[in-house]
């Protein structure tokens, strides 16, 4: 862990914008159960996001619209459990929060009582601008999240890059600009062109979080397992891995079965 990580002991929503002020880069990872939080945790990352892209990762969906409140809580949990140091930010799920800024709240206020995240994560802008109040009102701190939003997959019809037209760019901007002002702690932009990405981040006070957003923006986030290579199918141009796991362990598990058919495990020392 570098001097800088080490000085802020927990990282919180202070902590960010302290570090986008300082230009000090943000790193952010997903996690979703208590075993892979842990290490992430101790590998020094500043933001854990236990996010709605569970439902493809943890549950084989399609898409991040199926994974429900009760689903996200148990996730979540399982990472507070197991962190001392990162902030936690919990994603909304589909459904809990749009059109209905009381319901917002209430969905809310479960994730922070019933897991014990600090923070929660929601997709879109002036749309949901009436939800984003709401809860901020209550005093849970809120991270926005632009550009490529996979709760509107429908809507868009396709997961490639966003805003590339004027009008796109206009209405992302103003809509960064309405969450900052709105009171948001942070926020993602997906995939939007990294000269966007960089005129936003230096239009706005708080951190901008960038996944395909180019590198001049306040920090990055990835997908743990998509980092550490647990599969092989999906191959976007943002993507670095830094693992192979998906070799590493299909070959792990071709010796685990050899050595049982062989019976040469368990040898005479694994044994009682
Ligand atoms: O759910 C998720 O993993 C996310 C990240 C891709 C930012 O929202």
């Amino acid at each position: 862990m570098s001097k800088l990580q080490a000085k802020y002991k927990r990282v919180t929503t202070h902590s960010l914008l302290e570090m986008k002020r300082n230009r000090e880069k943000i790193s952010m990872l997903t996690a979703y159960d208590y075993t892979l939080a842990k290490i992430i945790d101790d590998g020094g990352v500043d933001v854990i996001l236990v996010g709605d892209s569970a439902s493809n990762v943890m549950a084989g969906h399609e898409t991040t619209l199926p994974i429900t409140l009760d689903q996200m809580i148990y996730h979540a949990s399982s990472v507070v459990r197991a962190v001392n140091r990162a902030l936690i930010v919990v994603d909304m799920p589909f459904g809990s929060y749009q059109g209905n800024s009381k319901k917002a709240l209430s969905s809310a206020i479960r994730i922070m009582k019933e897991s014990g995240g600090h923070s929660v994560k929601v997709e879109g802008g002036s749309e949901i601008i009436e939800s984003i109040s709401r809860i901020l009102s209550a005093g849970i701190p809120v991270m926005g999240h632009l550009g490529l939003t996979p709760q509107s997959i429908y809507k868009f019809g396709t997961y490639t890059v966003r805003a590339k037209e004027n009008e796109e760019a206009k209405k992302l901007l103003e809509d960064a600009k309405l969450l900052e002002k709105a009171g948001c702690f942070a926020l993602v932009l997906e995939k939007v062109p990294a000269k966007l990405a960089k005129k936003i981040a230096n239009s706005i006070t708080i951190p901008v979080i960038g996944i395909g957003a180019g590198h001049e923006v306040d920090g990055q986030v990835l997908v743990l397992h998509d980092m550490i290579g647990m599969n092989h199918e999906f191959n976007p141009r943002f993507l670095r891995r830094y693992l192979n796991l998906y070799n590493d362990i299909t070959s792990a598990v071709k010796n685990y079965v050899s050595d049982v058919k062989s019976t040469d495990f368990p040898n005479e020392k694994e044994q009682y």
